[in-house]
């Protein structure tokens, strides 16, 4: 009880990521807003071109099968290089063929250009649409992993703003900048100024 005393409000994140979960929660915590992880109901992330419209898709099956407010994020990696690859393939080729098989993709290439893209859909029980929020961090595929922290493509990816890897930021350290905590925030604004009635 006491850890929500002083938090107005929580929302509801559908995600099995901890890694996303906690970086969600230093976000929101700033606007007072707890986080909740709703874990397990099996969302199938479906496949389609556009980050945004999975995470349309996502959160309203979601929405059915748990019939709370929630939101979901799905994110991708696109190398300009790779004409954007992996891009909204991001998860199936991170499992498949993982960082190393990126860095041998992008052996001898001088265009190391990449950014990450976030996209955020939120809806509740009785919305007809989701809303949504996206966020972006452009940077590069550096030439080897560096770095501990984070998962995914951090340690491959480095953002423009920093000299370091992604994982090998802290987590406030790349919260400060990062393509999801960009989305998170936006998401963050616009849940604070919706009156408290509309949000169960
Ligand atoms: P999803 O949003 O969980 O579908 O992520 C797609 C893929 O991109 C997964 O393999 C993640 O590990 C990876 N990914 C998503 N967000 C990040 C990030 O912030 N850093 C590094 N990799 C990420």
């Amino acid at each position: 009880m006491s850890a929500f005393r002083d938090l107005r409000e929580a929302v509801f994140f559908v995600t099995g990521n901890l890694h996303k979960f906690n970086e969600a929660c230093q976000v929101f915590r700033a606007f007072g807003i707890s986080t909740i992880m709703v874990k397990r109901i099996n969302v199938v992330e479906t496949q389609a071109d556009d980050l945004e419209e999975i995470a349309e898709r996502s959160v309203r099956e979601a929405v059915r099968k748990c019939n709370l407010p929630v939101f979901v994020e799905d994110a991708g990696l696109f190398i300009e290089a790779l004409s954007g690859f992996p891009g909204p393939y991001s998860s199936y080729v991170f499992r498949t063929i993982g960082n190393k098989a990126i860095l041998r993709l992008m052996q001898g290439l001088r265009n190391r250009k990449a950014f990450f893209k976030s996209a955020i859909a939120y809806s509740a029980p009785e919305m007809r649409r989701a809303i949504k929020f996206i966020g972006r961090i452009n940077g590069e595929i550096i030439g080897e992993e560096r770095g501990n922290h984070g998962f995914g493509f951090d340690p491959i990816f480095r953002p423009n703003f920093s000299s370091k890897s992604f994982a090998e930021m802290a987590l406030d350290e790349k919260n400060q900048h990062s393509h999801r905590a960009v989305t998170l925030r936006k998401f963050a604004e616009w849940y604070s100024a919706i009156p408290q009635t509309q949000k169960s």
